[in-house]
């Protein structure tokens, strides 16, 4: 079995559930080293022993340049090098726009926004000196506008400008730059919003199911396998043809 990822170092925000764990495992099982951060601890430790092997783990908050800067530098010391990052740790905090809270407007921009660009920053000097990266950001369906969720909007749509500014930026160094944008996708984030809700979301979805956490990581693995070396700046929208507007 050819294996795409082999020998590829990896460092994944956000790994300890959802589509971040579903990634590190993919990835894992596309023979990729595997560095994997996340704000919980005990949730990166479990995922960490379901995967085995000489995985590199450690806790931090992206939206903190300190932890970003250490987590870059302790991955490179660890492995050598850092070849691929996938920007995945996210939040969302909803609340229509007339009564949310300055604090909930800052702490979603400040995770989702912010902490891309700073685990972008801290992972370019590896990428760099080797002359290769493969960074996949992770927007939303919601960059497009949703009800209950300006600053989670605005978080993803920044996130867009940000990728596609680094894929220009960046192309120098042979690194890419891409931005999956899921749709609905079963993890604990889609859990917390309430059955009626998702019993409405459901009817716009043409493919008639929610995205499992497996499809998003599929999409990962594209973007930074040897088949996608000349795709950069690009957005994927994976989310059953929601998008389509039928
Ligand atoms: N699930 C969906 O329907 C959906 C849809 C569109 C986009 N997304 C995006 O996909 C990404 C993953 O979401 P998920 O559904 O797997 O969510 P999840 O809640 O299952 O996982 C998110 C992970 O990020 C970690 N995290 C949160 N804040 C952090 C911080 N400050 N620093 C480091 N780690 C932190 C959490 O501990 C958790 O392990 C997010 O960026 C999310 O916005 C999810």
């Amino acid at each position: 079995m050819q294996h795409h990822l082999a020998d590829r170092v990896a460092w994944i925000t956000g790994a300890a559930s959802g589509i971040g764990a579903a990634t590190a495992k993919r990835f894992a099982a596309e023979g990729a080293k595997l560095a994997l951060t996340d704000i919980n601890p005990e949730a990166l430790d479990a995922i960490a022993a379901e995967i085995g092997g000489d995985v590199f783990t450690m806790t931090g908050d992206v939206s903190k340049k300190d932890d970003t800067v250490a987590a870059g530098r302790a991955i490179e010391e660890h492995f050598g090098k850092i070849d691929v990052l996938i920007c995945n740790a996210g939040i969302n905090r909803d609340t229509f726009a007339m009564k949310m809270s300055e604090d909930k407007w800052d702490l979603v921009l400040n995770i989702n926004l912010k902490g891309t660009f700073l685990c972008c920053q801290a992972a370019f000097p590896a990428m760099m000196r080797n002359k290769f990266g493969r960074i996949v950001t992770t927007a939303s369906v919601g960059a497009l506008g949703n009800p209950g969720q300006a600053n989670y909007s605005a978080s993803k749509a920044g996130v867009i400008g940000l990728t596609k500014t680094l894929a220009i930026e960046w192309a120098r160094y042979n690194i890419t730059a891409n931005c999956v944008a899921p749709g609905a996708t079963m993890t604990p984030m889609l859990a917390g919003v309430p059955d009626k809700v998702k019993d409405e979301m459901l009817k716009g979805i043409p493919l008639g199911r929610f995205g499992t956490p497996e499809d998003i990581a599929a999409a990962h693995l594209f973007f930074c396998s040897p088949d996608a070396g000349y795709v950069s700046g690009q957005v994927l929208f994976i989310d059953g043809g929601m998008t389509t507007g039928a």
